[in-house]
């Protein structure tokens, strides 16, 4: 059995708060029925507890937090996530690295979306968006190596598209002598088609890391998210894509 979280995106939360610090505070904060346990940390600790491997496909804060990891490793219950790394997220992860290895800097990039299904109705709420707009901005700045100012994304529900997302971006670069040059990237996609079958991998690899006896956040999966979670506390994960199904291929072949 393997629970993962398909849930609403839920609002923005603060991660350092002191009810999430260790899971002793987490576990007091849950006696005394604190708003500061949302719905998705209820689901991951009820998991948890159990030994259930337990995996964030959506942007919400849930076993991302100290306590949660501290319970998964006493459990020794794998863990991964957040937020799969579907559409124009994806795409923005492998252009990155390209631009850095040919050492096109880049100043700008504009990021936009509009969906017209459930999921973008729920991202009309400023709280849900707000954690949305987190992870899809993470990864950029870490994959180049340097902060990307002018990094916008924007995100709008738009009920004729239904789950017919449609993503574009435009990058702004720089190249050799200084001089400027555009990239423009249209992706027609489905939002659900894209998202089914990687939430079925993320099962499968949590199942396997489970059967393997490992325990805590499972790094390896990183391919699979917008904002991997990192066995070390703070690290700085693998966003490039390229790079991630490396990890995860050597990792499915080492055992
Ligand atoms: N390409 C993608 O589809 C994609 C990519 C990355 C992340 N996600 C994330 O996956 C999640 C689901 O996306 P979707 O398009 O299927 O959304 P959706 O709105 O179609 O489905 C979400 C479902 O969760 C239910 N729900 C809400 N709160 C709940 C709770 N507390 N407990 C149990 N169920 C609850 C809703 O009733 C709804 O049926 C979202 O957070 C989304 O951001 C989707």
């Amino acid at each position: 059995v393997v629970v993962i979280n398909l849930a609403s995106t839920e609002r923005l939360v603060e991660e350092d708060g002191p009810e999430y610090a260790t899971l002793a505070a987490f576990e007091a904060a849950l006696d005394a029925d604190s708003p500061a346990i949302g719905p998705a940390m209820l689901y991951a600790y009820t998991a948890l507890s159990a030994g259930i491997p337990y995996g964030n496909f959506t942007p919400s804060v849930s076993a991302d937090l100290p306590a949660l990891v501290e319970l998964a490793l006493r459990t020794g219950t794998p863990v991964a996530g957040k937020d799969g790394k579907t559409g124009q997220t994806m795409i923005k992860s492998v252009l990155a690295p390209a631009f850095k290895t040919r050492a096109l800097r880049v100043e700008g990039w504009f990021s936009t979306n509009i969906l017209g299904n459930r999921d973008g109705l729920a991202l009309s709420n400023a709280g849900s968006l707000a954690s949305k707009v987190k992870t899809k901005s993470s990864l950029l700045d870490d994959i180049l190596g340097y902060e990307v100012e002018d990094h916008i994304v924007d995100i709008r529900y738009y009920k004729p598209r239904g789950d017919d997302k449609e993503a574009w971006d435009n990058v702004d670069l720089r190249g050799f002598l200084g001089q400027p040059m555009q990239l423009k990237v249209n992706f027609l996609c489905k939002d659900s088609i894209l998202a089914a079958p990687l939430a079925i991998e993320i099962a499968r690899c949590l199942d396997l890391a489970k059967r393997r006896g490992l325990g805590g956040p499972l790094e390896e999966a990183s391919v699979f998210f917008k904002m991997p979670m990192t066995r070390e506390p703070g690290a700085k994960p693998e966003n490039a894509l390229h790079r991630q199904e490396a990890i995860l291929l050597e990792w499915i072949s080492r055992f």
